[in-house]
């Protein structure tokens, strides 16, 4: 489940493959599957860059104080930071939780339709929308490490049993998700499983094949999303006027990858959260929050 293909599909030469190094890692340190998804693949991808969705959607009853999950429902209105870097940006989302601490959740967006987000000890995880047509695309699924194989520890790939050999969702719409109102009674927001992938593939599919934004209300905790439209539109604008988009690299040194550079934390609130990279002073209450 480790291979990947890419394929230049511009004209002229081609560039070099994306500068990331789950693309280059040998095949056994990485895992990987794809699903179906009826729906163009920005409103796909744009779910990603919305990280306040945890406290709703994908929230779960947990026995774990110091968890994600519980730190997503101590604090349902984070705040969240806004830093553009050379592949896209970074969306910092800082919740208030227990013990008089801050949570800083990272997602990383890259241009122009992937995601990142702290995965593994030395790696991160991928969401990967790619389109097929105006109104269906693949989502690509990808966790890796820098170092070592990975083996199946049964959490990521644990999705495959929800997805069919076509790789179409067990709980697909027109299932209704198999959405379980008793367990929204006790202990799941949603009542659509464990897996966080129906729950994505359910309120991105509702708008409708396209969603039609010229109804949408945003608001400040769509900081993520508007930045993301904001470098895409720019680089498209771009392109048109015969540059290459970020991340294309020709002929020149591939840059290193950072992505992982800056993965989750649990900060005392007495820390100023912003200067944790520079500072080596600062130690973590937690590295990488659980998931
Ligand atoms: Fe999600």
């Amino acid at each position: 489940m480790g291979g990947l293909i890419y394929t230049y599909m511009g004209t002229g030469e081609p560039p070099e493959l994306p500068p990331f190094d789950f693309v280059t890692v040998p095949e056994a340190y990485r895992v990987n599957t794809k699903v179906l998804l009826e729906c163009n693949y920005l409103q796909g991808h744009e779910g990603n860059l919305d990280p306040v969705h945890l406290s709703f959607l994908h929230r779960m009853a947990t026995d774990d104080p110091d968890s994600a999950q519980a730190f997503n429902a101590v604090d349902t209105h984070p705040t969240i930071e806004i830093e553009e870097t050379e592949y896209g940006a970074r969306i910092y989302c800082v919740r208030k939780v227990s013990g008089d601490r801050h949570y800083v959740r990272i997602t990383n967006y890259i241009v122009p339709n992937f995601s990142a987000v702290s995965g593994t000890a030395d790696g991160y995880t991928v969401n990967w929308h790619m389109p097929i047509d105006d109104t269906h695309h693949w989502r690509y699924m990808i966790r890796f490490s820098r170092t070592k194989p990975l083996a199946d520890d049964g959490r990521f790939m644990g999705r495959s049993e929800e997805i069919t050999a076509e790789y179409r969702l067990v709980r697909d719409r027109n299932a209704r998700y198999l959405q379980d109102r008793e367990s929204m009674r006790t202990w799941s927001f949603c009542g659509l499983g464990r897996n966080f992938l129906p729950h994505d593939t359910c309120a991105t599919e509702g708008p409708g094949p396209i969603q039609d934004r010229t109804q949408e209300h945003l608001g400040s905790t769509d900081k993520g999303i508007l930045i993301g439209r904001k470098i895409l539109l720019s680089a498209i604008r771009g392109v048109q006027e015969g540059r290459d988009p970020p991340c294309i690299v020709r002929n020149r040194e591939r840059p290193k990858d950072t992505l992982v550079a800056r993965s989750d934390i649990v900060l005392p609130a007495s820390v100023d959260w912003h200067n944790y990279w520079e500072d080596e002073a600062i130690e973590p209450e937690l590295a990488v929050v659980p998931r």
